[in-house]
């Protein structure tokens, strides 16, 4: 498999980061669910690829293709593994990025059997060529192989066995669109709620051999910023915690110690989250402050800042990015239990922003 080469930056040493490092690429395989029933939320999308894959299987037929997007490590990957153990089917797993030429993708296509499960990752990094004969094969189970060059090329159509297309994407946006209309079904995975996480982390409990009570698995689970890769890899680093300093058994107090240890807090902020927070309300008064001032403030690159800390505080409506600047919300106030400038509390400071 291939894995972002944004994978060695320092920002993926973050504990909540999403993006999965060496040792979580073991334990996952490990913790992945191998059927449907085994895959924890998501309902929606649960209920329509199950009758998708069953409609199929009564017909005999290959499933349609299927696109799958989200963020990372909300259970794209599972999920095409799943596809395939429902078709009872191989899988062939690449990348987007791995696909250099059209050649390259030609010899893959070609070589599918029967019903196979083509797992494409990071599809929307696939080369302008190869996407275009991607279309073909998708639409028509049929590739243009081109011998020769310039006007003595000639194309030679290549019949391939039918086969389902599973393609992965964080960003779906950047799809063209005659591509995401060659999939049958379309997939939008959305973070998980805190008891859907809950029995995730239960669920790796149980396999990693961990006790756990309800509390401790509340007390992870709501820490995961929505995304089970983070709670499986929380549970890890509070089960070692668990065996160094207490007695093996997770409880929301364990749970809660080990975390304070790594610097994930309540709400699965960690330092770098905070330290952007802090600087917008302590030095800043809570904004609006450009970017790059922020960015100095905490000693960090633009696009750290941007990029790795950002968006979640955003998702988590603690901080607002308004053309002025960025702005904390009054719930960041209360998060770092600071209380706002009376401006603000008085409402005619940010107040046409939140509505106070
Ligand atoms: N619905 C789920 N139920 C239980 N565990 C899950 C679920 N979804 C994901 N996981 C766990 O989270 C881990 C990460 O999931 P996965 O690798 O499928 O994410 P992804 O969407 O492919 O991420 P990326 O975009 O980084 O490739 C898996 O190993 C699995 O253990
Ligand atoms: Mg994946």
């Amino acid at each position: 498999m291939n894995w972002d080469d944004t994978n060695d930056t320092a920002a993926s040493e973050r504990l909540v980061e999403s993006v999965a490092d060496r040792e979580d690429q073991a334990v996952e395989a490990a913790l992945r669910p191998k059927d449907l029933g085994e895959f924890i939320g998501q309902e929606k999308v649960r209920e329509q690829l199950d009758l998708v894959l069953r409609a199929a299987r009564a017909r005999g037929a290959t499933a349609d293709h299927v696109l799958l997007s989200g963020a990372p490590g909300l259970g794209k990957t599972t999920l095409s593994m799943i596809i395939a153990a429902e078709m009872e089917a191989p899988i062939r797993i690449t990348s987007g990025p791995a696909i250099q030429h059209a050649g390259d993708l030609a010899a893959i296509l070609s070589s599918l059997q029967e019903g196979e499960v083509l797992f494409l990752d990071e599809i929307h990094r696939m080369s302008r060529p190869a996407e275009e004969m991607l279309y073909m094969a998708m639409e028509d189970f049929r590739v243009d192989v081109i011998v020769g060059k310039g006007p003595g090329a000639t194309a030679i159509p290549l019949e391939l066995p039918p086969f389902t297309l599973v393609g992965a994407t964080t960003r779906a946006g950047l799809l063209p669109p005659p591509l995401r209309d060659r999939f049958g079904f379309t997939a939008h995975m959305e973070f998980y709620e805190p008891g859907e996480l809950e029995r995730v982390v239960h669920r790796s409990a149980a396999l990693l051999d961990v006790e756990i009570d309800a509390a401790g698995a509340a007390e992870i689970a709501g820490r995961s910023r929505g995304t089970p890769r983070i709670a499986n890899r929380l549970l890890r680093r509070v089960r070692d915690y668990a065996q160094v300093k207490a007695d093996g058994r997770i409880t929301q107090d364990v749970a809660a110690a080990a975390l304070a240890v790594y610097e994930v807090d309540a709400r699965g902020l960690d330092r770098l989250d905070r330290a952007v927070l802090e600087a917008l309300l302590k030095l800043f008064g809570g904004g609006p402050v450009g970017l790059s001032t922020l960015a100095v403030a905490v000693g960090e690159e633009r696009e750290t800042v941007e990029e790795v800390a950002e968006p979640f505080l955003v998702r988590e409506g603690l901080l607002a990015r308004t053309p002025r600047g960025r702005v904390a919300t009054p719930a960041a106030w209360s998060h770092l239990g600071l209380t706002p400038p009376r401006s603000q509390a008085a409402g005619n400071g940010q107040g046409d922003l939140f509505g106070a």
